[in-house]
């Protein structure tokens, strides 16, 4: 037990899967998982164990924006030995040739800062994904037919953005899509040698405004959910 996660030791198995929105992590679980048990609820925040082909697997929300994931997978990783984190989430498109429904593996995430700044202070440290899951992960997004790009997204501490003049940058410098927790996720990979990635769906477009309608949702988070699971137990 955590001062946010109520799970007893050995209740949270080492892929832990993060959607933002806990009833997300609830659907996946109950639309992907075998024996899906309840493990957390602690703020509402809903994390859920069970197996998928026979391979433990907990799906736990992150909250929105990376102070909160930081809480749940710090705690994820040093209190309940998680080695695996993949985020699924949803991203505003910042590029002409990325469209609305398409599936971005995010190879790095660029952010003005992180909760880490405190530690890493001057470093402009690189956050990566971990590589194998990436190449697994494109390889089931390419199985499924879904259109998929790789490379690097930014990680915004905002999502009511007031910096035209800094998207026009990221857009420039090739940046795919804008969220607000791989950045993070990522660092904390890092630092405790576990393995992190993120598959995000484009929800909006930041370039043509167009929106994901809410009935196709439930869709693409389904088609993000198996690639997640595909990757980490390919
Ligand atoms: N900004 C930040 N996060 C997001 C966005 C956005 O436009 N769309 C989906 N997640």
């Amino acid at each position: 037990m955590t001062p946010h996660i109520r799970a007893e030791p050995g209740q949270i198995a080492e892929t832990v899967l993060m959607p933002g929105d806990p009833l997300r992590a609830k659907w996946a679980a109950e639309a992907f998982l075998e024996g899906p048990e309840l493990v957390n609820d602690v703020r509402g925040m809903l994390g859920f164990t069970g197996t998928w082909r026979g391979n433990r697997v907990t799906i736990h929300g992150s909250g929105m924006g990376m102070p909160s994931l930081s809480i749940y997978a710090n705690e994820l990783i040093t209190q309940y030995g998680a080695k695996t984190l993949i985020r699924m989430g949803s991203c505003g498109a910042m590029q002409a040739d990325v469209a609305v429904r398409d599936v971005i593996l995010a190879q790095t995430a660029s952010s003005l800062s992180t909760p880490s700044r405190g530690i890493l202070r001057e470093l402009n440290f690189a956050p990566c994904a971990d590589w194998g899951l990436l190449r697994a992960a494109e390889a089931a997004a390419q199985a499924k037919d879904s259109r998929v790009h790789v490379g690097g997204i930014y990680s915004s501490d905002v999502f009511y953005d007031e910096r035209p003049d800094l998207n026009e940058q990221m857009t420039r410098h090739g940046i795919l899509a804008v969220e607000m927790e791989a950045a993070e996720l990522y660092i904390l990979a890092a630092r405790h040698g576990c393995r992190a990635l993120a598959v995000l769906t484009v929800s909006d477009h930041l370039l043509t405004h167009e929106a994901l309608p809410a009935s196709d949702r439930q869709q693409t988070f389904g088609d993000m959910v198996e690639i997640a699971l595909e990757a980490a137990f390919v």
